[in-house]
Formats: structure tokens, sequence, C-alpha cells
């Protein structure tokens, strides 16, 4: 007998989030939230972003047309949102379009000089207001979610505002940095008109203020982190930030599940931004990348010295003061160190002035460029990576994926997905990377160290790097971890 059977309607799913690569990002927050969502499409489920309208997106997202107009609480006029597509994919889009809030060029979150903009609670509740007001149907659209994830503080007063609904999907929320928590003075908790009774221990106060982040980790049917160990790590006072009771309470809810990277756009043998494309097969051609990066910031031309490579956001948490006690040592050493960052005017000011008197050995880029980003990617012979805390981390999975030697310390993320390269696990030929535990400035330096000597003896350095991009770092897996969880709670099989 032939049964024909219908397929099961695809589960649906709205993603809230504050940035998404290719429209605007910040760090990996905007590229696990451009590339999860497509991964979970292939998997057949019908997931949708919901983001703020800056220029940025508004301008690089093509096509978009207006499809509702919404009374929100606490916004004056009408909130408009735009439909699109992400570029490049099939997968939905919706901007929440309100200028007063999110009409503003530059960093999502910091004004021009570094700081948060003064209204980012109020910016943040409306981006929150405007979720629920979809995920409870109550706007023109004909789409309704069964489970709405949010991602970081940004989103926090999502599943708290959706627990107080009767009927409604559920939610999940994921911690990608538990160290950015949305806090705000009361006079604020007051301004947005949130219910008195989260003004307690065991909802939205934290020590005196508003915390936004908490709204995700005291109200979300399920929590998510970005990689095992952290997940543990954010349970102690260590990494908990405060939090560690909370999350230890919620512990039966919470889960770490690995990041993936998106193999499309971080791909050596494929990346348009590499002045020369190369694979495992074809390694020779990194050295041209090596020559290019080499004389994009004005170092000498040399195959054979050492170029540590080191990309990302100039704040506490990457380790920057740690590379900065290094710094001087590193100079007798032979090699040579390209930065590319932006962050605190601090380590902003005092790379460049190290920079400035070792001009022939380092390097420094202030500021923000993908391209370049790529290119240090593909150019270096080593990442460096000594983070202080780090959930997950990408950029060493785009190390390893570009054949370059990521030297990380071992917290996080960075402990799950580098394979220190030990006497055992050289002999072994599982290991990819250099890994190193401690906190001083001479762990660091005795890191380097080794992985300069390992960089002298080639075979075992081609060993690392090709051990290193042969690993699988697609979405594949944690995307599939993440449609569990979302059938689980929407009680499908
Ligand atoms: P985090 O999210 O903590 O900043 P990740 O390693 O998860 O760290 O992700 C950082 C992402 O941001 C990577 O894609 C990295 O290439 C990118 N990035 C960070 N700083 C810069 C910069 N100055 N220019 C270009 N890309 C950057
Ligand atoms: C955060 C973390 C980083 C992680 C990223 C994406 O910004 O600092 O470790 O990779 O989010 O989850």
């Amino acid at each position: 007998m032939n049964v024909q059977r219908t397929p099961a309607p695809a589960l649906r799913v709205l993603f809230v989030v504050s940035e998404v690569h290719p429209l605007i990002k910040t760090g990996g927050l905007g590229d696990v939230a451009g590339s999860l969502p497509q991964a979970l499409a292939k998997l057949g489920c019908d997931v949708r972003i919901l983001l703020p309208a800056y220029p940025a997106c508004v301008e690089r997202a093509g096509v978009l047309n207006s499809v509702a107009s919404l009374s929100i609480p606490g916004s004056v006029d009408q909130v408009t949102l735009l439909a699109g597509r992400l570029p490049g994919t099939r997968v939905k889009i919706w901007l929440v379009d309100y200028p007063p809030a999110f009409n503003r060029t530059g960093n999502p979150y910091l004004d021009a000089d570094g700081r948060p903009w003064d209204d980012n609670a109020e910016r943040y509740a409306l981006l929150a207001r405007v979720a629920v007001a979809l995920a409870q149907k109550r706007t023109p659209l004909d789409w309704q979610p069964e489970v709405v994830h949010c991602h970081d503080w940004q989103t926090g007063l999502v599943p708290a505002l959706l627990a107080q609904e009767v009927q409604r999907p559920a939610s999940v929320f994921t911690i990608h940095n538990l160290a950015y928590q949305g806090l705000f003075p009361h006079a604020t908790f007051v301004h947005l008109g949130l219910p008195p009774a989260w003004w307690a221990f065991d909802a939205l106060e934290f020590h005196g203020q508003l915390s936004f982040i908490k709204g995700g980790l005291v109200y979300a049917d399920k929590l998510t982190s970005v990689s095992p160990t952290y997940t543990g790590e954010i349970q102690t006072p260590e990494f908990g930030c405060g939090l560690d009771g909370l999350l230890r309470h919620r512990s039966a809810d919470l889960i770490g599940i690995l990041n993936g990277i998106d193999e499309g756009i971080w791909n050596p043998a494929k990346d348009p931004h590499l002045a020369a494309r190369y694979s495992p097969h074809r390694l020779a051609a990194k050295a041209e990348n090596k020559q290019s990066l080499q004389r994009t910031f004005g170092l000498p031309v040399a195959a054979d010295i050492p170029l540590v490579g080191m990309v990302g956001r100039l704040v506490e948490q990457k380790g920057i003061d740690l590379v900065m006690l290094c710094l001087p040592t590193l100079m007798q050493r032979p090699v040579q160190i390209v930065v590319l960052g932006s962050g605190e005017a601090r380590y902003e000011r005092a790379l460049q002035a190290f920079a400035a008197q070792h001009a022939g050995k380092i390097q420094v880029r202030i500021g923000y460029d993908e391209a370049l980003a790529h290119q240090i990617e593909g150019g270096a012979d080593m990442f460096l990576m000594p983070s202080r805390f780090e959930p997950c981390g990408l950029n060493q999975l785009y190390s390893l994926r570009y054949g370059t030697v990521p030297i990380v310390r071992r917290v996080g993320g960075l402990a799950d997905t580098v394979v220190d390269a030990s006497a055992s696990s050289l002999a072994a030929g599982n290991a990819t990377g250099i890994a190193f535990d401690g906190d001083k400035a001479i762990d660091l330096l005795t890191a380097l160290d080794r992985a300069l000597t390992l960089y002298e003896t080639k075979t075992a350095w081609m060993q690392l790097v090709q051990t290193g991009m042969a690993q699988n770092f697609s979405w594949d897996a944690s995307a599939r971890h993440y449609l569990d969880i979302y059938n689980s709670l929407a009680k499908r099989a």
C-alpha cells in the first residue's frame, strides 16, 4: 500500500537579535545571527529575523517593503516593519524602523566617543516590544512563531514580556557574552513602565539596577550558551559576572552549543578578499597572502619570519593587557606582528604608541575592516587570541580553517576548539594549535615561544596546519541541536 505522508509544516522560529552579518556587525554575534538561520532553514525550519533598521541595514538589505505600521507602548509615533531577505539568502528579515531610536550611523550600541547611547534601554525595549507584538500576532502579518529565539542583553526583555502572556510561543535565550548585561538605573525601569513586581532579585533587579539580561536568564524557557566549557564556567563565581548563582539555579534548562562558522564566507579556497586562494592541497599559495599582508602593513617582506596576526575588539576580554606586557620581550624574537582592532581608547593608544617605536616588527590598524580581517587570517602564520574569557570565539575557528595556527588561552570556546600541541597530541597527530593556562605575561610568552620553536620544525608545523584545516566547524551538528530544542519546546516530533 502506498501511504502518502504530508510533510509536517515547517517549524516557525523568530530570531530577535541586535546585529546580523552582512547587514551590521560589531563581533561574533553578527556572524552567528547571519549564519545560524541559514543552517536552520536548510534543516527545513521557517526562521525569520527581527532586527533594528539601522541605516547600514537599510542600505545593504536591497529591496525592502513596508509591511506593517504598529502602535508600540512607549513610542510616540507609529513603528514601521520593513520586510526583505538577508542578502544572498532566502532567509526573511524584518527591520524595525523607528528613526528616533535606530536612524544613527556607526556602532549600533556606542556613540562616536565610544560611550553607550544614553537611550539604549528605550531602543532595545522597543525592539523587544515589537518582537512580542509579532510573537502574539498583534500585527497585521499572517505569521506567528512557535519559538522566539533571543540573543544577548539587547533582547532580554522579550522572554520577560512573553512570560506575562497566557498563551505564547516558547522562548530560548542564548548567552553570547555574560559580561554585557544591559544595566540601567531604577529611574529607567520606572520610565520604561515595566511591571513593578519585576523590581525583585528573582526578576529584573540586579544590585539596585535594572538588568536586561536577567529578563532572558530568569524568564526564558530554555537557556543556551555558545560553548560547553563557557556554559560550565559561567556557573562559577570566577566567570559568572555576579549571575553564577542564578545560572546554577537554572542549570537544568541551560545547555552549551558550540557555534559553527559560515563556510561560504570563511573559505580560503574561495575568499575574494585574498591575494591568492588556497586549500589543504594547494597550500603553497598561502605564502602569497603572507607577502601581500606584509606589503599591506609596510612590514619587510620575508617568507621565513613568522607573522603573528590578531583581529578583534580591543577590550579587556581579549587579553590585550597581556599582549602589551609581552610585546617588549617579543621584539627580541624573530617575529612580525599585525593587529587589526578597535575598542577602548587606552588599548588603541598603547598599541599604536608601541608600534610607532617598532615599525619594522609590529604594525597596528585601528578600525573595523572586514576585508583586512580575512587577509590577516589568510596571510598570517599564527593567530593570537589570549582571551581572559571567551564564550566561543570565531576567529580561532577561522584561523584553523585558514591554516593559521591559533595561540589561545585555554578558556571557554577556545578550550573546546583548539588542541594544544603537546608531545602526546603531536605524536597522535591531533594537535591544532597552542593552548596555554595561566593569566600572567610569562604564560603567554612561553606559549608564543613554543609556537616559534615549532615553526622552525617544518614537518611538525605543517602537521599542525593540516590538522587544523581538516577540522569540521560547520553549523550542521549545532543547528540540529538548536532544532531539537525548538522541537521539544514546541512539543513537536
Ligand atoms: P567577539 O564576538 O567577542 O568580538 P568572535 O571571535 O566571536 O569575538 O568574533 C569576532 C568577529 O568580529 C570575527 O568575525 C572578526 O573577524 C570580527 N572582527 C572583530 N574586530 C574586527 C575588526 N576590527 N575588523 C574586522 N572584523 C573584526
Ligand atoms: C560573543 C563572544 C564570542 C562569541 C560570539 C558569538 O561576542 O564574545 O566569544 O564567539 O559572541 O557567539
